[in-house]
């Protein structure tokens, strides 16, 4: 009843001396509240990863729903006393993948669950033997396809990925494609309809600015896809269907595995767009599912790339000021790699596209300033090696993140990183890896909290 007075947004919980054996939970706009089925207990928390050392059955409350727990379980009602009938769902993660094993920092734990949560996120919807993919979950995902253009809107990691994102529609479907900060897309009056496909891109789910750009696309009539880890988030509630990121629990506040697993989804979704659009040949299809399933093994071996980026980050972490330069697929890697270090190690660091250091940031270059580039042999290459050149000529200290065999780049950079060398649209998931490292191991050298930095929270429930 007090609740139907209150204003905004809550997720609260209420005991009463009055009735000692029940919880009454409810909530509405930010936050989530999860309810755990046991067998004769129930638990309420604010994530599904608590509650896995109990119970993998949960029901996840959706806005003015309120729950009475009691050990024998949960009865829901709407705020006005309606009874509700939501079905449980049962959560493939278990405890053990939400805990940090013999890993020092879930962070670190993350990045090396990368390979497998790739594999995990196409296994399943890519055939190699009829060199296809499927998503059986947009079958019933009406306007989709019939559409002019797409936006995608995302915040943080998850914008850089919904960047890749945006090359990967244009290249698989053909059609154009926008990117855009869901905090600035859902207060703009972006001119979208019916015709207008938004892919809304985020880890949790749960995302205020995400969830508010989609809300602003709805009413607008634009069908919408998510791409989120979170299955029953408000975010796949919201939108005409999900494709899921099988990166299991991300518990870093630095997204690592959640990144390359949206850049997976993107590529499927992609390629079936491309598919029902007729804008793929059968034989582009299945070449680009034989690149992909390529990836977790190239991934693999740009782990072994740490021993080395933790040498290098004692270096780094005297710096105070770091630069990342990318130009095409890598200029979101360059914008990702700068805020990783950014977020975990308190250095400021900027991303830069590479043809734009002539218009301002060239001036930035001072004697030893670190510039990590971005290069490997993709259509950008030459371009890049010149942006090599020049920031090298004005004293910058150069980490150059190659292919191997480079000749040009190796004998311009101070320091040369080399990956395994793929797909062009698929050569961010290798070239990141290094930069996660390299963001890590200053962070731990500086005696950060990796896992927790100042300031920021897993999930921005809140503008
Ligand atoms: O859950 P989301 O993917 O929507 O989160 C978006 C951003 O808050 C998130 O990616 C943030 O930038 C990370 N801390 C970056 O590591």
């Amino acid at each position: 009843a007090a609740l139907s007075h209150v204003m905004g947004a809550y997720a609260v919980g209420v005991m009463s001396l009055g009735a000692p054996e029940c919880l009454v939970v409810a909530k509405r706009g930010a936050g989530s509240v999860v309810l755990g089925l046991g067998a004769g207990e129930t638990f309420v928390a604010s994530d599904v990863p608590a509650l896995l050392p109990y119970t993998r059955d949960v029901i996840v409350l959706e806005d003015d729903d309120v729950a009475v727990i009691s050990a024998a379980g949960a009865a829901l009602s709407s705020l006005d006393g309606h009874p509700v009938a939501r079905e449980p769902a049962r959560i493939a993660w278990d405890a053990a993948m939400a805990e940090k094993g013999h890993y020092p920092h879930f962070m670190l734990k993350e990045i090396y669950e990368q390979p497998r949560a790739i594999a995990d996120t196409f296994r399943g919807r890519v055939s190699i033997d009829d060199g296809d993919v499927m998503l059986p979950e947009l079958a019933d995902a009406s306007g989709v396809t019939d559409v002019d253009r797409v936006v995608l809107v995302a915040c943080g990691t998850a914008y850089h990925a919904a960047m890749l994102g945006r090359a990967m529609v244009e290249r698989f479907a053909g059609l154009p494609a926008e990117v855009e900060l869901a905090s600035e897309f859902r207060y703009r009056d972006a001119v979208v309809g019916a015709r207008t496909l938004v892919i809304a891109v985020s880890q949790s789910g749960e995302t205020a600015d995400t969830i508010g750009a989609v809300k602003a696309a709805r009413a607008k009539g634009c069908p919408v896809i998510a791409v989120t880890n979170v299955m029953g988030s408000a975010l796949a509630r919201e939108a005409t269907a999900v494709v899921s990121m099988q990166a299991g629990p991300e518990i870093g506040v630095a997204s690592t595995k959640a990144f390359v697993t949206m850049l997976v989804a993107l590529y499927l979704f992609g390629l079936w767009l491309g598919r029902e659009r007729g804008a793929l040949t059968p034989r582009d299809i299945a070449k680009s599912v034989a690149d992909l399933v390529e990836v977790p093994a190239l991934v693999e071996k740009a782990l072994e790339v740490e021993a080395a980026m933790a040498a290098l980050a004692r270096e780094v972490a005297t710096a105070r000021s770091v630069l990342y330069l990318g130009r095409g697929h890598q200029h979101a890697i360059a914008l990702e790699g700068a805020l990783k270090l950014k977020e975990i190690s308190y250095i400021h660091a900027e991303g830069y596209a590479g043809g734009e250091m002539k218009h301002g940031p060239i001036a930035l270059v001072t004697d030893g300033l670190p510039v990590v580039a971005l290069a490997p042999r993709d259509g950008a290459y030459d371009r890049m090696a010149g942006n090599i050149e020049e920031v090298r000529a004005r004293g910058a200290r150069v980490i150059a993140v190659t292919n191997a065999g480079d000749d040009r780049v190796a004998a311009t950079a101070d320091v040369v990183v080399e990956v395994p060398a793929t797909a062009e649209l698929l050569a961010p998931l290798v070239t990141v890896v290094p930069l996660q490292f390299l963001a890590y191991h200053v962070a731990v050298g500086l005696g950060r909290d990796v896992d927790r930095p100042r300031n920021l929270a897993k999930s921005v429930t809140v503008e």
